[in-house]
């Protein structure tokens, strides 16, 4: 790892010193950074919280949508809190990564419960609560309150790392513990909202992973990465681990107008998402006569997979065509849906692009 002497000679070589790194920010961000996204037009905490987390795993372009319904939906902790998780999950539906939203309706309780509805200003307390890791943390703090506070996410990662060269993979405790400090080390004395917001705009527009757009970067100059012809090699990737692989059976019974799904429990793999029931020919025949339905047919459907962070999901289904008949339907456990209902539903998303397959009526 070479941060050190590279920081060092960044940081007090005769070409930039440290202060220069935020101003060289700042002035770009005031130039050329984004200010109108929806999130930037407030300093209440619930809506940039709200924003931040949406953004962990998300495009900006995809969060938007989603971020303008939830503040119309749930103007604020309060209805969030008040609200049947089933509702937030549904809001969410399609951005993917449900713990976040299990999280935030958990962490609207506790600010009501806990904190009397304020949202905490210090970025140590701010961690504390569920979903929130230390940037996040940060970068509320910084936006809603102007903490002076350093941010730390995979797009800034990139951009101190190439800049300052760092080897090795930045997820690695020992490089991230001295990318901390560096980044620490950068922040400037005032206007920590626009310099937070150029580390991200810069990595995100400019400093991005694939073709990065060195000659529209305010750091063209010093960065190492761009000097050395290394902003391929830098940052340097995660090492490749051995997923595991795993299988699951699934049944989708359907009519061609309704399709059958199951609510999961809370917590684990899909926690509190509509899937569909699990099992083989046996269960789909109990599951038929237990919904009231005339198994028609059964037909094995292409599989696929699913990356999870630790493993391979092979999934296989089994399309079962069933006649639904409605006298004998009683509320058993499961729920069924129409197929037109799907898109907006809390189904995770290989399960909806399943369902997307499944021949319809009247298509
Ligand atoms: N990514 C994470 N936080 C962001 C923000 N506030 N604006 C744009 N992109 C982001």
């Amino acid at each position: 790892m070479r941060a050190s002497p590279s920081v060092q000679a960044f940081l007090f070589g005769t070409s930039m010193r440290s202060f220069l790194f935020s101003e060289h920010l700042i002035a770009w961000q005031k130039n050329y950074g984004r200010h109108d996204l929806p999130w930037q037009k407030t300093r209440e905490a619930y809506c940039i919280w709200l924003s931040e987390i949406m953004l962990q795993q998300t495009q900006v372009s995809t969060v938007i949508p989603y971020y303008l319904r939830f503040i119309e939906r749930f103007p604020n902790v309060v209805a969030l809190s008040n609200a049947p998780l089933e509702s937030v999950l549904e809001l969410w539906a399609g951005l993917g990564y449900y713990a976040r939203a299990r999280n935030l309706h958990r962490c609207a309780q506790i600010i009501v419960n806990d904190f009397g509805g304020q949202f905490p200003q210090s970025p140590e307390v701010i961690v504390s609560l569920p979903g929130i890791g230390r940037s996040t943390a940060a970068a509320i703090s910084a936006f809603a309150f102007g903490t002076r506070t350093a941010i730390l996410d995979g797009n800034v990662k990139r951009v101190l790392a190439r800049c300052f060269g760092i080897d090795g993979f930045p997820g690695a405790a020992a490089i991230e513990r001295e990318m901390w400090l560096l980044a620490e080390s950068l922040l400037p004395t005032t206007e920590i909202e626009a310099y937070t917001q150029g580390l991200m705009d810069l990595g995100s527009t400019v400093c991005t992973r694939r073709k990065p757009f060195c000659q529209s970067c305010p750091m063209v100059e010093p960065c190492i990465a761009r000097r050395e012809g290394r902003q391929h090699q830098i940052p340097v990737s995660r090492p490749k681990k051995i997923l595991s692989e795993r299988e699951a059976s699934f049944l989708l019974l359907t009519d061609g107008k309704q399709v059958l799904l199951e609510r999961r429990p809370p917590t684990g793999i899909w926690g509190g998402l509509l899937t569909l029931p699990e099992g083989g020919v046996a269960e789909a025949r109990a599951l038929s006569r237990r919904h009231g339905c005339r198994l028609l047919e059964m037909q094995a459907m292409t599989p696929i997979k699913h990356t999870f962070s630790h493993f391979h999901l092979h999934i296989q289904t089994l399309l079962c065509t069933v006649e639904i008949d409605i006298r004998r339907v009683t509320e058993v456990d499961g729920l069924w849906l129409d197929c037109e209902e799907v898109e907006t539903a809390a189904v995770p998303t290989p399960i909806r692009r399943l369902l997307r397959t499944i021949p319809r009526d009247g298509r």
